[in-house]
């Protein structure tokens, strides 16, 4: 049986321009999503849009337009964005979608069936932009407004009638779920803030609302829309063709492997999202990994802000692979990260232009001047080379540990190290001084190198996947050579043939001042 692994993005409000925010929830997933098929695994990675709720409702209105067709236009924006990131998505879900109805529909009836939903009245707290409701003490008041403590959006008194899911019930399910499962939230310092928010009592939650009607209608009472974070989070089921429990995806991918989420909608998924599944008797994601927020100016990125940096308007400046890179390398996943185009511009220069960049521009100019423009074979290695391209062998099962555990920073960190190294060991065998005295050194030093420069490039194309299959082309590897397999294999190449030509992999950034 073939290793399974499911990894989901959140899907997106499309109520304005996807942001810099969005793009790294995206980019992130899909880093982690490109490894675990390098390593072998077979992969399913969704992302999609959220389209209900009195958020959108309002936005549509705003613009004069049908909520479906508002939705059709901006969902369209995050489904091109998925490209312009060079995302490898298997699937693009949306909630206004038939198979995402069934599905609802069919975690609501479990809920009804099991007891755990009843109807009563809401009164309190509610935030649309955040689609939440906050108790009074989440409340503060600012210039006269009434602002959530934590997210500082605007709330609002509501008072409807509403179906409530019994989620005071679950308290003690879910404290065993967390301490029996250690790794179900993850970073741990966010699981601390999740069991100390349960510890204090859980509340049971409205999930259904009747002022509005863009929704999906409850299946016994059409006069309430189902609330938009139980319709939402459904989603990672509706694209595995639930509630058909018998479907192949279905039974190979559920239960995810990982949500990737932001801090902000911890709680909806790593409280109330598996005391929905406990309720509907179905088996809880693995894990939910919060990364922390994409700050400007220390800010948190956002709409409302107006600090938002576009990612599209980067794209075109710098390049994806370029951008991918920084917010992988310098943001580091779990905590807040600010980020300048100052700082990227350098992230440029110096770790892709200078160190990875110039390892294999240097070294293939030198095999075309030198060697015929062929690898050499492998022959007379010495310690010193074998231990180079031993290093990054035995730190395999360490760098599959750092993305088991969403440890990105250590990952990337490690794979420049070794491309340093390898640059390193470039200057310091000095094979142009052995070009007349000793080829058959130079050539030994050539073929180490140019271990390290496919295995470096198979390490970095979950990151980079554009610019590490120029690379890997260049030397006569193709897709299907980029595995986590052939670094344990040496030797892989075809020394029949030349290399091919390599344009600059990346520009230097001349600083404007
Ligand atoms: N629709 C809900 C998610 C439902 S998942 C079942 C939602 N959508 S969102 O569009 O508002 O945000 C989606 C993701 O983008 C969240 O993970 C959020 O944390 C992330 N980001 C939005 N702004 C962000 C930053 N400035 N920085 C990093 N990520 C942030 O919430």
């Amino acid at each position: 049986m073939s290793k399974r692994f499911y990894i989901t993005t959140p899907i997106y409000y499309p109520s304005g321009k996807p942001h810099m925010g969005h793009a790294y929830s995206s980019i992130v997933a899909d880093v982690f999503a490109r490894f675990k098929r390098v390593e072998g695994y077979d992969v399913l990675f969704l992302t999609g849009t959220d389209e209900h709720g009195q958020k959108i409702q309002k936005e549509a209105k705003k613009n004069n337009k049908e909520p479906k067709k508002f939705c059709d236009e901006l969902s369209e924006k995050f489904r091109s964005l998925t490209a312009i990131l060079n995302l490898s998505n298997d699937d693009f879900i949306r909630t206004t979608e038939t198979r995402h109805h069934k599905s609802v529909n069919e975690i609501w009836n479990r809920l009804v069936k099991s007891g755990d939903i009843y109807l009563d009245k809401y009164s309190g707290w509610y935030s649309v932009s955040d689609e939440a409701y906050y108790d009074k003490d989440e409340i503060e008041e600012k210039d006269g407004r009434k602002l959530s403590k934590t997210s500082g959006s605007e709330v609002e008194w509501v008072e409807e009638e509403s179906y409530f899911f019994k989620l005071s019930a679950f308290q003690k399910n879910l404290l065993d779920h967390y301490k029996k499962n250690e790794n179900f939230i993850l970073p741990q310092s966010r699981k601390n803030e999740v069991i100390s928010f349960v510890e204090k009592g859980l509340k049971d939650l409205s999930i259904s609302r009747t002022s509005f009607s863009w929704g999906i209608p409850v299946p016994q009472n059409n006069k309430h829309v189902i609330y938009v974070w139980l319709d939402a989070l459904t989603n990672y089921l509706s694209a595995l063709n639930f509630p058909n429990t018998e479907d192949k995806k279905y039974k190979d991918f559920w239960p995810a492997d990982v949500h990737i989420i932001g801090k902000d909608i911890l709680r909806f998924h790593a409280i109330y999202w598996p005391a929905f599944l406990i309720a509907a008797n179905l088996p809880l994601p693995k894990r939910v990994f919060g990364h922390g927020w994409i700050l400007s100016d220390d800010k948190k990125m956002s709409k409302s802000l107006g600090n938002i940096l576009d990612p599209i308007e980067v794209i075109k400046d710098y390049g994806i692979d370029q951008l991918r890179y920084y917010l992988i390398k310098e943001v580091s996943l779990g905590n807040d990260g600010s980020i300048s185009m100052e700082n990227l511009k350098n992230c440029i220069n110096n770790d892709l232009a200078n160190n990875y960049g110039n390892l294999c521009q240097r070294v293939f100019s030198f095999i075309k001047k030198n060697c015929g423009n062929k690898i050499p074979k492998k022959n007379k290695l010495r310690e010193n080379d074998i231990k180079l391209i031993e290093n990054i062998k035995n730190n395999i099962p360490k760098l599959i540990s750092f993305i088991d555990k969403q440890n990105l920073n250590e990952y990337i960190k490690m794979v420049v190290n070794f491309s340093f190294e390898a640059n390193k060991y470039f200057n310091d065998s000095e094979p142009w001084s052995l070009k007349a005295k000793d080829p058959e050194r130079m050539n030994a030093i050539l073929h180490t190198i140019l271990e390290q420069i496919k295995n470096i490039s198979i390490l970095l194309n979950p990151i980079i996947p554009i610019s590490t299959k120029k690379v890997l082309d260049t030397i006569n590897l193709s897709d299907k050579d980029i595995s986590i397999d052939n670094i344990k294999k040496d030797d892989i190449f075809n020394y029949n043939l030349e290399l091919k030509n390599l344009d600059i992999l990346f520009k230097k950034i001349e600083n404007d001042n």
